[in-house]
């Protein structure tokens, strides 16, 4: 009673009106994202100079996005076949199948034996975000222990799914390579039985990756510890150029005997980046423990999104499903990282040239789409202010960006604001 006469004196007071405006009253503008933001930034500026180095989007030698051949073909091949009907909430078989074959193996035991629960995913920070709600709800007492530095969402989706963060050593900011024996005591000195998140390979944003052997001895480790090892595969095949390859830090770690998580993205390596289409898989210890789990993950799926969107998958599915086109795709994604490799040489050599007195030996040693400069923000603000060269301020730059058209531009610039450092 004394709630409805609430009711009605607010109602004949006119005070309804004013209650409701309030309702959203407390949210303050979100903080921009630090990637997305420098996108923003670089459409906003008019000089026809601007170069923008910050997203991790691959781009062609004129600057422009890129849809795969292989892409194309399986469009004409999928266009009027292919119905609107909702996927299974695990999403599409198929592409499942396909993509467990490029982490685990074409011929892989684990695959064979339906050992691996596997749904399709948003991509792969959809990927990450259902692990780590999966990680939350079967290990609610676990924490994530995540590289320092790393790609800056990985903290947000871990964040989201209240799961608490720890970090490890991984960048050598004085080597600008691998701090190998920091991220090797961070390993031994976790509780044992600890979540890490690893990348397998082109870590985003150092570029920086660990040896084979490097690999071997992580693995070793984390084996004497009993941690779980969850792979973030969001560059397969922008490495080197060949996905096997790339796929060597998980495939050390099955040889090894782990039980691991993997997230799979098709954004870089198919150019797939806005049709989310990715796959979350934990290998399990038989086959009716892998049953339960996918049955969770999508459990955890239904309330957020019911299930995966299906034209990407079906992109995938046909590309890999159909051996000509597989091997155009092979293709394409060498000739991507090459491009890639390419310019990492000639940055280099156009730094050196112009006499800079620093090293920049790490822009060749670094691998995948992304180089770790040494820029210092103060710096990397001179790049944007003088010169409109958009990047992030922890001055990683996306070697996709760069083009035998403006990477002499973007050596001068990055000598101009390092030279006196
Ligand atoms: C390390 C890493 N993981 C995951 C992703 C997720 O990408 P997407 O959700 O587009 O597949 C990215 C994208 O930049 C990344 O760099």
């Amino acid at each position: 009673m004394a709630f409805k006469a609430v009711i009605i004196s607010r109602r004949s007071s006119g005070f309804g009106a004013r209650w409701m405006s309030t309702w959203w009253g407390n949210v303050e503008p979100a903080p921009k994202d630090p990637i997305l933001g420098v996108t923003e930034a670089f459409l906003a500026d008019p000089s026809p100079d601007k170069v923008n180095v910050g997203v991790g989007a691959y781009r062609d030698d004129n600057g422009k996005p890129v849809v795969l051949e292989c892409v194309r073909e399986a469009e004409r091949r999928i266009a009027g076949h292919l119905n609107m009907e909702y996927l299974p909430m695990g999403g599409s078989v198929k592409m499942v199948e396909e993509t467990l074959k490029l982490a685990y193996g074409e011929n892989s035991e684990f695959i064979q034996d339906k050992r691996i629960a596997a749904v399709q995913s948003l991509s792969g920070t959809g990927a990450c975000r259902l692990f780590a709600d999966f990680q939350k709800r079967f290990r609610p007492d676990s924490q994530i222990y995540i590289p320092v530095p790393t790609w800056a969402n990985h903290h947000n989706i871990w964040r989201d799914a209240q799961v608490p963060q720890r970090t490890f050593h991984y960048y050598h900011p004085e080597s600008r390579g691998l701090d190998f024996a920091g991220l090797m005591d961070d390993i031994k000195n976790a509780p044992n039985g600890s979540f890490f998140l690893l990348h397998a390979c082109a870590h985003n944003p150092t570029g920086v990756d660990p040896s084979e052997e490097q690999w071997r001895e992580i693995s070793y480790q984390f084996k004497a510890k009993g941690h779980f090892a969850f792979f973030d595969m969001a560059y397969q095949g922008f490495a080197s150029g060949d996905p096997e390859r790339d796929a060597k830090s998980i495939r050390i770690f099955l040889e090894d005997g782990h039980l691991i998580g993997i997230a799979q993205s098709y954004a870089k390596n198919m150019g797939l980046y806005g049709q989310r289409v990715g796959c979350l898989s934990v290998l399990c210890e038989d086959e009716k423990q892998a049953v339960a789990v996918k049955s969770q993950l999508q459990q955890l799926g239904r309330p957020m999104y019911s299930n995966p969107p299906v034209q990407g998958a079906f992109i995938v599915s046909t590309v890999l499903g159909d051996p000509e086109l597989k091997t155009l795709w092979l293709k394409e994604v060498k000739v991507m990282a090459d491009r890639i490799i390419g310019m990492r040489t000639t940055l280099r050599e156009n730094l050196e040239k112009l006499g800079s007195p620093l090293s920049w030996e790490h822009v060749t040693n670094q691998i995948g789409m992304f180089c770790y400069s040494g820029l210092t923000p103060e710096q990397v603000d001179r790049l944007t202010n003088e010169f409109h060269i958009y990047l992030t301020r922890n001055g990683r730059i996306s070697m996709a960006g760069v083009t035998t058209g403006n990477v002499g531009y973007l050596a001068n610039a990055i000598h101009e604001v390092s030279k006196s450092a």
